[in-house]
C-alpha cells in the first residue's frame, strides 16, 4: 500500500503555502510524514527551520538529489534525502534559488511517480502554480490537492476565476478530477464565517471543490513550528496554528479516493 501524496499550492501571491505544508506535516495524523519542497521558485525551509537541537539545517541533501535518484523511473526511497525534525516528521528541502532548481522540470513526472508510489505519506509544497507550471505534473500525481489562499475579497475572486482552469488542467493530466481542499489563512475568529462565505461563493459559480477549511493566523505558532524541537508535541497542538492545522490535516488525510494517477490498482487490501 503506497502512502498518500498531498500537493499544497496557491494560485497567486504568498498566502502561506510553505507554512501550511509544514503545519500539516506537524499535525499529520499518520506517524511518519515528509514535507517535500518542490517549489521551483526555490525553497524556504532550509533558512527558516531549526532542528531538534536548535541548530540550522545542513544545506544538503536537497530535493535535487532525490529528483536525480528518480530518473530511472522506479520509486526512489525518500528517507536518504529527508532531514529528521523529530516525532516522525522529515523535511526534504529545496535549494534556495530558482537557478539551482532549474534542472527539475525535466524530471518532475518521475518525481511525482516516485512520491506517489513510495511508502510514506508526503506533503509536497508546490508554491504558486498556474495551468502552465511544470509543478502541475506533481499535482496531477497527487491524491489530494490543497489550494491555499488568503480570505480577502480580492484573493477569493481571483481564486474562483483561476481555480476552474487549474483544476481542469490537473484533471486533464491525471484523467479525472482531483479531490480538492481549499485552505483559507485568516484570523481564527473569522475562520468559520469565511469558510461558509467561500463555500457558497464557489458553489454559486460552479467551482467544485471537496472541502473548504481555514488555518488561523498565528505568528507565535509559526515561530514555534519553525524554531522549536517539539513540532509534533502537545504544546504545538495547543497553539491556534496547531489546532486549526490539525483539523485540516485530519480532513485531508481521509480525502484520497484512491484515484491518484500513480495509485496502485485497488487490491482490497490496506
Ligand atoms: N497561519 C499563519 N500565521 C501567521 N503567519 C503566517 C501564517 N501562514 C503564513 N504566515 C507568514 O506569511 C509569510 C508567507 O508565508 P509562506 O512563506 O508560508 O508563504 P508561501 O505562500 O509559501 O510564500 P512563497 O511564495 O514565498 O513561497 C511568512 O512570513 C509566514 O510566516
Ligand atoms: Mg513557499
Amino acid at each position: 500500500m503506497s502512502g498518500m501524496l498531498v500537493a499544497v499550492c496557491s494560485d497567486k501571491g504568498s498566502p502561506g503555502v510553505t507554512t501550511t505544508a509544514l503545519a500539516l506535516g506537524a499535525m499529520w495524523p499518520g506517524e511518519e510524514v515528509s514535507v517535500v519542497e518542490l517549489d521551483l521558485a526555490g525553497g524556504d525551509l532550509g533558512l527558516r527551520l531549526r532542528d531538534e537541537n536548535g541548530a540550522g539545517l545542513p544545506s544538503k541533501p536537497t530535493v535535487v538529489a532525490y529528483a536525480a535518484a528518480t530518473r530511472g523511473g522506479g520509486p526512489a526511497p525518500l528517507a536518504p534525502y529527508a532531514i529528521g525534525l523529530g516525532g516522525g516528521l522529515g523535511v526534504v528541502q529545496a535549494p534556495m534559488t530558482r537557478e539551482v532548481m532549474g534542472a527539475l522540470p525535466n524530471v518532475l513526472s518521475s518525481v511525482a511517480h516516485s512520491l506517489g508510489t513510495g511508502d510514506g505519506d508526503v506533503i509536497a509544497d508546490l508554491g504558486r502554480i498556474d495551468s502552465a507550471s511544470p509543478e502541475i505534473a506533481i499535482a496531477a500525481g497527487a491524491d489530494v490537492l490543497v489550494v491555499v489562499a488568503r480570505a480577502s475579497r480580492g484573493a477569493v475572486r481571483r481564486l474562483q476565476e483561476r481555480l476552474s482552469l487549474l483544476l481542469s488542467t490537473v484533471a486533464g493530466q491525471r484523467g479525472g478530477p482531483i479531490p480538492t481542499y481549499v485552505v483559507l489563512v485568516c484570523p481564527r475568529r473569522y475562520g468559520r464565517g469565511h469558510v461558509s462565505d467561500i463555500e457558497a461563493y464557489l458553489a454559486d459559480r460552479g467551482v467544485k471543490v471537496d472541502g473548504v477549511g481555514f488555518i488561523g493566523w498565528d505568528p507565535a505558532g509559526v515561530e514555534r513550528l519553525e524554531r522549536r524541537g517539539d513540532r509534533r508535541g502537545r504544546r504545538m497542538r495547543r497553539t491556534t496554528l496547531g489546532r486549526t492545522s490539525a483539523r485540516v490535516a485530519e480532513t485531508v488525510a481521509t480525502m484520497s479516493d484512491g484515484s491518484g494517477s500513480y495509485a496502485e490498482s485497488s487490491t482490497g487490501v490496506s
